[in-house]
């Protein structure tokens, strides 16, 4: 059991992949056999997060709330926070504050997909550290769409550029973002960037200057995958459909990772395998049991 809280941020963002007549927040549409927000909502659960607070668009809650209830069926306690516009990152911090409460808190992007041998153990060595920030890096063929590490020759972090023409490194920050329960008062302190927004590179740089972030490096072992353009959409689904044809094995199942965990009892994963008896999903829940 871990002090720490989680934030899921899925609220609304720049980049749109389909009409809003499309009635649905990007973050509910399927990475194959789940909604998307199921795989960064079980990575704050491999570790070992249980309270929790959704960050959405008003207008999206609702579809959230339904979908995810009060999260008692995967052992989690989760709280439902509105993001009237999307004025950046570092805003979640402000508005989660209350929710906070001073504790220290991982915070995953809606959108974002983690999948590694050891993923439990590196979010363990995050949460154990009391004071600063943890961030991850991660090599990627196209730096210049993410926030981006700048080491020194020592290989010290000196910065990390949000989105540069020029990226000073292949060293993407992934969008999970372990603080701790200073964030609140430090997101106060930045300034909205030349695009409006309240850039979590800001806050980091913050932490930074404090000495106290830490930039974890995600080997190659790691799969990060965002799912923000039609085709990393596509290509998330099919990476998950491989892994879990080939393994016979789930990636970001939360009644898996809730029932390994003791959070949930053998009659409430079966309630949720009835649910889904039809299909694969439902199979693999009842085959958990065995
Ligand atoms: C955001 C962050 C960026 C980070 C990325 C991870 O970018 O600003 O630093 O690397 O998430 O997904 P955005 O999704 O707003 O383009």
């Amino acid at each position: 059991m871990t002090g720490r809280k989680g934030i899921l941020l899925a609220g609304g963002s720049g980049t749109r992949l389909w009409p809003i007549t499309m009635g649905t927040s990007k973050q509910l549409l399927p990475v194959h056999d789940k909604p998307m927000v199921y795989y960064p909502l079980s990575c704050l659960m491999l570790g070992g997060i249980q309270e929790i607070a959704v960050i959405t668009t008003p207008e999206d809650q609702p579809q959230f709330r339904r979908l995810l209830g009060d999260g008692s069926q995967w052992g989690l306690s989760l709280s439902f926070i509105q993001q009237p516009s999307p004025d950046g990152l570092a805003q979640a911090y402000l508005l989660a504050e209350d929710f906070l409460a001073g504790s220290p808190s991982a915070m995953v992007l809606g959108d974002n997909i983690f999948f590694g041998h050891g993923l439990p153990e590196m979010l363990n060595s995050a949460d154990a550290r009391p004071a600063g920030g943890t961030v991850f890096g991660y090599r990627v063929a196209d730096p210049e769409r993410y926030g981006v590490v700048d080491f020194d020759e020592t290989g010290q972090v000196r910065a990390i550029i949000e989105k540069p023409a020029v990226p000073p490194s292949n060293y993407a920050v992934t969008g999970l973002y372990y603080l701790d329960g200073d964030a609140p008062a430090l997101a106060r302190e930045i300034t909205p960037s030349a695009r409006g927004e309240l850039e979590i590179a800001d806050l980091l740089a913050l932490y930074l200057q404090r000495g106290a972030l830490q930039v974890e490096q995600m080997g190659r072992g790691f799969a990060w995958l965002d799912t923000g353009t039609h085709g990393s959409l596509l290509d998330a689904g099919n990476f998950v459909r491989t892994l879990q044809m080939r393994q016979g094995l789930q990636v970001g199942c939360p009644e898996e990772i809730a029932y390994q965990k003791g959070w949930i009892d053998r009659a409430a994963l079966l309630a949720r395998a009835a649910m889904f008896h039809k299909n694969d999903y439902g199979k693999y829940l009842t085959e958990l049991v065995k």
